[in-house]
């Protein structure tokens, strides 16, 4: 019987991270990499399901939503930091807990890691088709059929069923095959994506402050509707498990250390200063919404509950449609770098997995002259397009929030671990006041996923039993830690 604690030792993994040959390029700077966190993180949470927190659980209160969440992904932020400026190379969480806490851990925190960046990929994709209808209604007045949109499990106000997301689909495989191509090219685009993002979000908040209407900010957390999370402050909670969507992907940047070019410094600036600048955002942004439109317009049913700016915007700051149509193309590109970063983090992660053996070896096949995981690319693309063309948005967007939440809580109790088994490790940046800072970020990370509701945890238990299955059926065996 194999240990199932087996741990890969830092040395070697560091070895292995600077072989060059057959290795990923070393081409991401300071710079390039904070880009791939601001990339990864403004996307579908604040343009999608901010709106749908404030509509279904937490009214104008969603500011604090946010609040909490920020908090919680700052205590684990500051431990992710430490763990990719002392292990920069591919894999991010699930890298980190092979050498602290084993393999077991390893494999769960990997298989984990899927929720986070494959269903998280999903969970955009299908929010783009929302936005993209949108567009088509704005500028041509024509509309996808419902059917053809939306999943089956998604009936219409008129009782239409869906069937397939066709759009979301396609996205899919639009941005991988981009990531097939390479790592340096597909940042040159993400930067460039991630200015006009920055760009609808500061636009939206400035002219939409003049929009702002005290009536719909008169209560901030309406009142307690009866069960847990149905508005109320466990309502301000339930908010918090679902915006943190929105801050999911600065870790991703961690998943790219193998591409960066200074990884003990770049990871920790990367991560924390992407985190930090879109808290602040998201905070005046939820605000600026909650008080254009009413939150009530965003619930299930309501006009404004798929593509919430878009509505916000045409339906109550008049003589702005232009706006309107601008910032949803704008959103449908920002959309794009939030896949192109999730795909990527999540390639990279099954390339570790790949590596040490526990997946089979095509997941780490390097394409001869792109030198990406191409076939990889598109193996998950089939994987992530299956979620995103027939499973709804919400359901695939809180899978991915509490899985995340759950690495999150691994990741802070490995940074404690490591400091008690492995003090003599260099660490260029070391997490404040430990044990302190991980325990709270365990403690908030906790509260967010008792917020998501029990169907949630019961989706998180399916999964991880899967992964057990897969884990023992074949990665046991396969592992490289048995030679
Ligand atoms: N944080 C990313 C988004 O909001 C995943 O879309």
């Amino acid at each position: 019987m194999a240990n199932l604690f087996r741990k890969k030792n830092v040395a070697d993994l560091l070895a292995e991270s600077a072989e060059s040959e057959h290795s990923l390029k070393r081409s991401l700077g300071s710079m390039a990499l904070i880009a791939l966190g601001i990339g990864a993180i403004i996307g579908a949470g604040l343009f999608v399901r901010t709106a749908a927190a404030a509509g279904m659980h937490a009214g104008p209160g969603v500011i604090y939503s946010f609040i909490i969440a920020g908090i919680g992904c700052a205590f684990a932020g500051l431990c992710y930091a430490e763990f990719a400026s002392m292990i920069p190379i591919a894999g991010s969480a699930y890298t980190y807990s092979y050498a602290t806490m084993g393999e077991l851990v390893a494999w769960i925190i990997g298989w984990d890691l899927v929720l986070e960046y494959a269903l998280g990929a999903a969970t955009v994709a299908i929010a783009w088709s929302e936005y993209l209808n949108k567009l088509l209604q704005n500028l041509f007045g024509f509309e996808i059929p419902y059917a053809l949109c939306h999943s089956p499990f998604q009936t219409a106000v008129d009782g239409s069923h869906g069937i397939m997301n066709l759009p979301a689909l396609f996205i899919l495989l639009l941005i991988s095959l981009v990531l097939m191509r390479g790592t340096k090219e597909s940042a040159v685009v993400n930067n460039i994506i991630v200015a006009v993002k920055l760009a609808i979000v500061l636009i939206f908040i400035a002219i939409g402050w003049n929009y702002i209407n005290p009536v719909n900010h008169a209560v901030m957390v309406p009142e307690n509707t009866g069960g847990f999370g149905d508005f109320g402050w466990s309502g301000v909670l339930s908010g918090a498990g679902i915006v943190f969507f929105a801050f999911i992907g600065f870790d991703a940047v961690s998943t790219a250390a193998q591409e960066a070019k200074d990884p003990q410094k770049g990871m920790p600036i990367g991560i924390l200063v992407s985190l930090a600048v879109c808290t602040i955002l998201y905070i005046v942004f939820a605000y600026v919404l909650t008080g254009v439109a009413n939150y009530k317009d965003f619930g299930k049913g309501g006009a404004g509950h798929e593509a919430s700016v878009a509505y916000a915007i045409t339906t109550y700051m008049k003589g702005y449609s232009w706006l309107s149509t601008a910032i949803t193309i704008a959103i449908l590109a920002g959309f794009s770098s939030v896949i192109l970063v999730l795909l990527m983090g999540q390639s990279r992660v099954f390339y570790s997995m790949s590596k040490d053996g526990l997946l089979p070896p095509v997941f780490s096949q390097l394409h001869p002259r792109y030198k990406t995981p191409a076939k990889s690319n598109f193996l998950l693309f089939l994987f992530v397009g299956v979620f995103a063309t027939f499973l709804p948005g919400d359901v695939v967007g809180d899978m991915t929030s509490i899985g995340t939440l759950f690495a999150f809580v691994l990741v802070c109790i490995g940074v404690i671990v490591m400091r008690k088994t492995s003090p003599e490790i260099p660490r260029p940046f070391k997490t404040p006041l430990v044990p302190l800072v991980p325990i709270l970020g365990i403690v908030v990370c906790l509260a967010m996923i008792a917020g998501l509701g029990w169907e949630n945890w019961t989706r998180l238990f399916v999964w991880l039993a899967i992964g057990f299955a897969i884990y023992f059926g074949y990665s046991v065996k396969k592992s490289k830690l048995n030679k």
